[in-house]
């Protein structure tokens, strides 16, 4: 994050001038609970070392200027409803700006640069990253005085409003509260959360991203989010957390098939996530791990997120006896989280890319988890 500090500084100056206040945020791994956020429903992620920083300073004029210096474009936009721009990336941006002041807060323009390390597509959460250091900026910048918890709310107020995501509130919660070497259960009925430290002695998280670029936006996300509000809509409740198996049969011929499944994996991973606090609790690595791949395989199965890339990077992990393995985040495509005995770690790489290489002509990139702070000022 330095080094993206140091470049999006220079750039600033070079474009705008002194005077740059320096914002970053993270992206973001979760251990499991997928797809469980809009389910009113628990989730276990943790921020990364991996983010996006911005140099920011208010223009007193009422535009907006931005430079995405990963891909050396510039965006200009006003603050208003009817100023959408036209480049995707600078959404987010104008997109947090609005969320702001429709909660009643007063902004002016500003001059921006940023960058991000964070890979795109890989279910890191990228985009997290980017409204989160924005809301965060803004809410210190214009002294608006919004709690983390809103901030965060801003973020996926975006996704809604602005970007087409249905999404829950997992990403940006992530990005915005991350603590060093904590991972973090949410409760997203109640917004409870708890941070739990996360130091498996002898084990090591590493993420293998097969390089399939994931896409959210468009319809097969919503659509997942559509099928469980259809079946909790049938259960008479608001959302699916809580429900079980048995009422769920019960209600079966009134609902699809597919629907049916996509309920039958939600209610499983609720199940998972309690089961993986308590392991974690006990220091059970073997149970977690298990439910990780139990989650994999719901979530390729039921959920029908995974791709062929991502079931045979969780099978290969299996083979080569890695304690657990999932698909991580929204899916199709994107990363596998995979919770490694460090004496397996080295040859369980070397495997992992000689036989992904071997069947789709390249190697996955590995990235190894830090656990880190969340949203700040640098
Ligand atoms: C994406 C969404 C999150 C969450 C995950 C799946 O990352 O942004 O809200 O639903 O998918 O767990």
């Amino acid at each position: 994050m330095q080094q993206m500090q140091a470049n999006v500084g220079r750039a600033f100056e070079e474009r705008f001038g002194e005077g740059a206040i320096f914002f970053a945020s993270p992206g973001r791994i979760n251990l499991i609970g997928e797809h469980t956020d809009y389910n009113g429903g628990y989730v276990f992620p943790g921020a990364v070392d991996k983010g996006v920083v911005a140099a920011i300073r208010p223009n007193h004029t009422d535009q907006i200027h931005v430079v995405a210096l990963d891909l050396n474009e510039e965006a200009t936009f006003g603050l208003n409803e009817t100023d959408k721009p036209a480049a995707s990336w600078a959404h987010y941006i104008f997109g947090v700006a609005r969320e702001v002041q429709k909660r009643g807060h007063k902004i002016d323009g500003f001059d921006a640069v940023f960058s991000g390390n964070v890979p795109l597509g890989a279910g890191m959460s990228s985009s997290a990253a980017l409204e989160s250091t924005f809301a965060f900026a803004l809410n210190e910048l214009f002294g608006c005085g919004i709690d983390r918890f809103e901030l965060a709310r801003i973020g996926q107020s975006t996704e809604h409003n602005y970007c087409g995501v249905k999404c829950g509130i997992m990403d940006q919660f992530a990005s915005v509260f991350g603590k060093q070497g904590c991972l973090m259960r949410l409760d997203c009925r109640s917004m409870e959360f708890e941070y739990y430290p996360f130091d498996p002695q002898g084990y090591k998280l590493v993420l293998l991203d097969s390089r399939v670029k994931h896409q959210l936006t468009g319809s097969p996300y919503n659509d997942r989010r559509l099928s469980c509000e259809r079946v909790a809509k049938t259960l008479g409740q608001e959302f699916l957390r809580g429900a079980t198996m048995e009422q769920l049969e019960a209600i079966r011929d009134q609902i699809s098939e597919e629907d049916f499944k996509r309920a039958r994996y939600i209610i499983g991973e609720e199940r998972r996530v309690l089961t993986v606090c308590e392991a974690l609790e006990k220091g059970d690595y073997e149970t977690v791990g298990k439910m990780m791949y139990e989650t994999h395989w719901g979530m390729s199965k039921d959920y029908e997120v995974s791709c062929e890339e991502l079931d045979f990077l969780a099978e290969v992990a299996e083979a080569a006896g890695v304690t657990g393995s999932r698909i991580m985040g929204g899916g199709f495509g994107g990363c596998t989280i995979n919770l490694v005995k460090e004496e397996l770690y080295d040859r369980f790489i070397a495997r992992a890319k000689t036989e992904f290489n071997a069947r789709y002509g390249h190697e996955p990139m590995v990235y190894e988890v830090i656990i880190s702070d969340g949203s700040r000022r640098m």
